[in-house]
């Protein structure tokens, strides 16, 4: 399928990659690219070829928010009717794992758009903020509520409320990233964890995507038994069989989705 403001390729290893595509607007997040990245969000979840989604922009931004021009006249009641962020939730059904591979400008929704994949690579120019209120708003799209669980309230409400802006280094000190590499090689580092991660076995990822993000919605008891039950419903696959008996004779598995 050919889109307008994304790009979606495969560049083999199970990866699925995603481009932001609307460099003149620094990937602002309009309807129209929010659709489409709902897309392909969604067919690459559906293609068994792909094991782990990376989804990026370009060296100057990775997205710098939603976009603002789209949004400037519009009323309570349209924001309500139309409900334009509820296309933004197609990420959160997401089964595979997404990985943001962000440089540059990441900023509002796009920081938004960036906590809410599984694990965040960036370069060493990547910016997170939220400065939605110096437009005279807040964030739409989960900032003040990820970036609480992701960072601690002291320095989510300086984002918030300040415009207190996160460089690479102090992104990952707080937890918020999980690389960072120069701006060279960035993409590159991003889709060699993408690969590894689309190498692994398939339903045991899924169900370890689904455990980890558990942790943010259930009490810990709750989520413990969520997690045992996910563990047990393992034993069931033919991945399961095959990883141990890999272990057991010496050799690489050959995992089959099973
Ligand atoms: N929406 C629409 N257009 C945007 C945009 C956005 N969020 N961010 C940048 N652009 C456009 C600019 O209007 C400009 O377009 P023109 O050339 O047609 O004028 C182009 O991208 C390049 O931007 P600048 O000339 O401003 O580039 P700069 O290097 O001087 O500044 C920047 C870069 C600091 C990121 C600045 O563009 C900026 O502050 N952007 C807005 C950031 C922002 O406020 N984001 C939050 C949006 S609201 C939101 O996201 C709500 C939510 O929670 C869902």
């Amino acid at each position: 399928m050919t889109y307008e403001f994304i790009l979606a390729e495969k560049p083999g290893h199970g990866v699925g990659l995603i481009r932001l595509n609307r460099p003149k607007a620094l990937n602002a997040l309009s309807p129209d690219l929010m659709a489409e990245l709902g897309a392909a969000l969604k067919a690459f979840d559906a293609d068994p070829e792909v094991g782990c989604i990376l989804l990026t922009g370009n060296e100057r931004a990775f997205a710098a928010g939603a976009d603002i021009k789209a949004m400037a006249h519009a009323g309570a009641v349209e924001m309500l009717k139309n409900d334009l962020i509820s296309v933004w939730e197609t990420i959160h059904h997401i089964t595979k794992p997404v990985i943001a591979a962000v440089s540059g400008f990441c900023l509002g929704g796009g920081c938004e758009l960036a906590m809410s994949c599984d694990l965040i690579v960036a370069s060493e120019s990547a910016q997170f903020g939220q400065p939605e209120i110096n437009l005279g708003i807040i964030p739409g799209f989960g900032g003040t509520q990820r970036l609480t669980h992701a960072i601690g309230k002291g320095l989510a409400m300086e984002m918030v409320l300040a415009d207190r802006r996160l460089s690479a280094e102090e992104a990952q000190a707080y937890g918020l990233v999980n690389h960072i590499f120069p701006v060279e090689t960035y993409l590159d580092e991003a889709t060699k964890l993408a690969a590894k991660i689309a190498g692994q076995a398939p339903l045991a990822v899924r169900l370890a995507k689904e455990a980890v993000n558990k942790a943010f919605e259930l009490s810990l008891r709750e989520g413990l038994q969520h997690e045992r039950r996910l563990f047990q419903m393992l034993f069931a696959t033919a991945d399961q069989k095959e990883g141990m008996a890999a272990f057991v004779a010496k050799r690489p598995a050959h995992w089959t989705g099973q």
